[in-house]
């Protein structure tokens, strides 16, 4: 695992994006599958490569998928497509044919069916990922799945309680959130591990607990065993989710 520490978010937002635009250049396929994550920590990001990397960026080869969203529909204030719209694909030319939205929403009133309303879409949008993004070894592998890490350790939806979506043969899942309740559809840790690339993108000192159990060995939570069994690990954290680790760089 490489860490990357800078001095403030919008210099972590820099970072990462001119990282990300460095694998996009090394591809040696005309087209880049990445898998976003939601939160609020990728806004500040997105604003930035939409502004200050628009003309750098060859948006055309890029092709965007989520890592996870909230059972909301896609303009509901929690959802991670609308953010991510919000942000960063109204301000930027990609063509819809580019987009690959999980669908959150669901007509469904009562608790189990919106729980079977989750399921049929984590097994729609699996079946879309696996038509989609190149295949090895039979499993769907994403150049690159870029993450966050929630302060109780948390990665994709995957929440610490619900680890069976760590190790499940299922693309996708249902995450619940631990205190709202909410439901997510969540991508799942075997396709997270298979993936070319996996990024975390760490903000703010909150998240300094969790980049420190990420650095050490043991699997305390989500992130952490995603950090130490990945095949390729950058973490990008402003200097304060990075207090508490020793950084490869400080920029
Ligand atoms: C989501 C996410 C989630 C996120 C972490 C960090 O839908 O919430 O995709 O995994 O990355 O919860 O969230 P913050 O950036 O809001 O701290």
């Amino acid at each position: 695992m490489t860490i990357h520490i800078f001095k403030s978010a919008t210099d972590t937002a820099r970072g990462l994006v001119e990282q990300m635009l460095e694998w996009v250049g090394e591809h040696p396929e005309p087209t880049f599958h990445i898998a976003l994550s939601g939160g609020n920590t990728p806004a500040l990001m997105f604003d930035v490569w939409a502004e200050e990397y628009l003309e750098a960026t060859p948006w055309e080869r890029l092709r965007f998928y989520w890592v996870d969203e909230r059972c909301v529909g896609p303009t509901h204030p929690e959802s991670n497509y609308g953010m991510t719209v919000t942000h960063l694909l109204s301000k930027v030319p990609v063509n819809p044919e580019q987009v690959f939205r999980i669908q959150g929403e669901t007509a469904a009133q009562d608790e189990a069916g919106r729980q079977a309303a989750a399921e049929a879409e984590c097994r729609r949008y699996a079946s879309l990922i696996r038509r989609e993004v190149p295949l090895k070894e039979s499993m769907p592998m994403f150049d690159l799945v870029l993450l966050g890490a929630g302060d109780d350790g948390h990665t994709s939806s995957i929440f610490p309680g619900q680890e069976a979506l760590l190790t499940t043969d299922e693309l996708y899942a249902v995450g619940i959130h631990p205190v709202s309740g909410q439901k997510r559809v969540a991508l799942t840790g075997k396709p997270i591990l298979h993936a070319s690339r996996v990024a975390f993108l760490m903000t703010g000192s909150g998240k300094a607990p969790v980049l420190k159990d990420m650095e050490g060995t043991a699997d305390t939570g989500p992130a952490a065993y995603v950090a130490h069994h990945a095949h390729e690990v950058t973490v990008f954290a402003d200097d304060a989710a990075g207090a508490q680790v020793s950084p490869i760089a400080i920029t």
